[in-house]
């Protein structure tokens, strides 16, 4: 038997069997198996690890967990749902729970983004964005707009299209060339290092979508996919002017305009998504995770009503519309969850409460800039990252660095050499003064 294969470490609380079998996304599952981080319970701001540790959730999962963990109205509403109907199929039939949810969704979403289609995941919204994009240019008449640009560090999940779009080369280089994508440079300027919130440089960056206009020609271009705050790679907070910039270009050439709000929506940002942050609607949105406070698997897209009748206006009566959807495409326990997650949002006002304590949360991320080994930070609303010099190896001091926080009681995201840090909107001050030091003293260890 491996070191990989061996049964849990001596200390745990709770017995477990053979780690071979599973194996984890996204993962050194070299290194978890040898040293395994496992988490058994979760309550609120914490999560409470095999050795019976609290660990303070600083990134709230993946960004996905924005009103704490294990809120007993959802888990009790899922479990009504599926006693009452647990499936129904989506084609051809409905249920209540997922045209209320898609009303409820809509009533967020800002300007004419008002059709609602669900999905199961991130990677699923952004790969059915990427198919109503091809099929409004199609009933519009335009078939030959088959292209789409994306941005340099871009993460749009991980299926195909999503992959096609990525702008993280691991993330690519092994899958082969798939979809015709041409990627803009990205946002992270240097001039903008250290700047809270929007940096004043760099919205000249939106001009690399005119010139590929200028290159392959807007007849060739169904759509452009940016998430409004690049996520995964570490809070690129869009410079002013930046994301209006590609507003403009995208409707002076009939290109969609699509934000892919998987990690900003739902309050990250102080406001329901991020279009309504930086005043810049898009044609389509992509949506995930905050959707059930990630209690079941979901997703959305948020389709406006002009793309969506337009293609509704091409299909002849009676005929489907849009081939397309997921076995699971509003799930009623899916649906359960949003409702009452979208519930506890609205009850306790907590889009509102993330806006009022997003400025102590970024003082406390900023006062760790004196340490010699961050080399920036960015922030914006409830989300933040910091950026470390790297070590031995790109990416090596990012895994160290979450290892040590979860022996030290904390749990964030890294991303390569990069910190990043989304605290569910439930947060107290004394949450942000606790994550701040625990970052502290962890970072000085390094
Ligand atoms: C912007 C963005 N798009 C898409 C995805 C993919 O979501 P999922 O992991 O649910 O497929 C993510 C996940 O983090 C994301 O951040």
């Amino acid at each position: 038997m491996g070191k990989t294969e061996s049964a849990l470490h001596a200390g745990a609380t709770q017995a477990t069997g053979s780690l071979a079998e599973y194996w984890m996304p996204f993962t050194s599952n070299r290194d978890f198996k040898a040293d395994p981080k496992m988490v058994v319970r979760a309550e609120g701001m914490y999560y409470i690890s095999d050795r019976g540790h609290r660990i303070i959730d600083a990134s709230s999962g993946l960004f996905c967990v924005n009103a704490g963990h294990a809120r007993k109205e959802i888990a009790d509403a899922v479990s009504a749902q599926l006693r009452e109907l647990d499936f129904v199929p989506p084609f051809t039939r409905g249920h209540p729970k997922s045209f209320e949810l898609a009303s409820r969704v809509a009533a967020l979403t800002p300007g004419d983004l008002k059709r609602i289609f669900f999905v199961n995941s991130g990677s699923e919204a952004v790969d059915t964005a990427m198919k109503i994009a091809l099929a409004y240019h199609q009933a519009k008449g335009q078939p030959g707009r088959t292209m789409f640009v994306s941005r340099e560090r871009a993460y749009h999940g991980v299926n195909f299209g999503g992959v096609a779009l990525s702008g993280i080369v691991n993330n690519r280089r092994k899958y082969g060339p798939t979809l015709h994508v041409a990627h803009m440079r990205h946002t992270h300027v240097k001039e903008n290092f250290f700047v809270r919130g929007q940096g004043e440089h760099g919205a000249d960056l939106a001009d690399d979508l005119q010139r590929f206009v200028n290159l392959y020609g807007a007849e060739n271009i169904a759509a452009c996919f940016v998430e409004p705050i690049a996520g995964s790679t570490g809070c690129l907070v869009p410079p002013k002017g930046y994301l209006d910039r590609l507003r403009r270009i995208c409707d002076t050439h009939g290109i969609l305009l699509v934000f892919d709000e998987v990690i900003t929506g739902f309050g990250r940002t102080g406001e329901p998504f991020a279009a309504q942050s930086f005043g810049v609607t898009p044609d389509l949105m992509t949506m995930a995770k905050g959707i059930t406070n990630a209690a079941q698997p979901m997703g959305a897209v948020a389709v406006s009503t002009r793309v969506h009748d337009a293609i509704m206006d091409a299909a002849q009566d009676g005929a489907i519309e849009l081939f397309h959807g997921y076995t699971y495409s509003g799930h009623p326990a899916a649906c359960a969850a949003g409702l009452a997650t979208l519930d506890i949002y609205a009850r306790e006002d907590l889009f509102a409460r993330g806006r009022a304590l997003s400025p102590y949360f970024l003082d406390a991320i900023w006062s760790l800039r004196d340490l010699p080994i961050v080399t920036d930070i960015r922030g914006y609303g409830m989300f933040a990252t910091i950026d470390l010099a790297p070590g031995a190896a790109p990416g090596a001091r990012g895994q160290a660095l979450q290892k040590k926080l979860f022996d030290n009681g904390l749990h964030l995201k890294p991303t390569g050499d990069a910190a990043l840090i989304a605290p569910p909107l439930i947060a107290e001050k004394s949450h942000i003064d606790s994550i701040a030091e625990i970052l502290r003293s962890t970072l000085a260890t390094l």
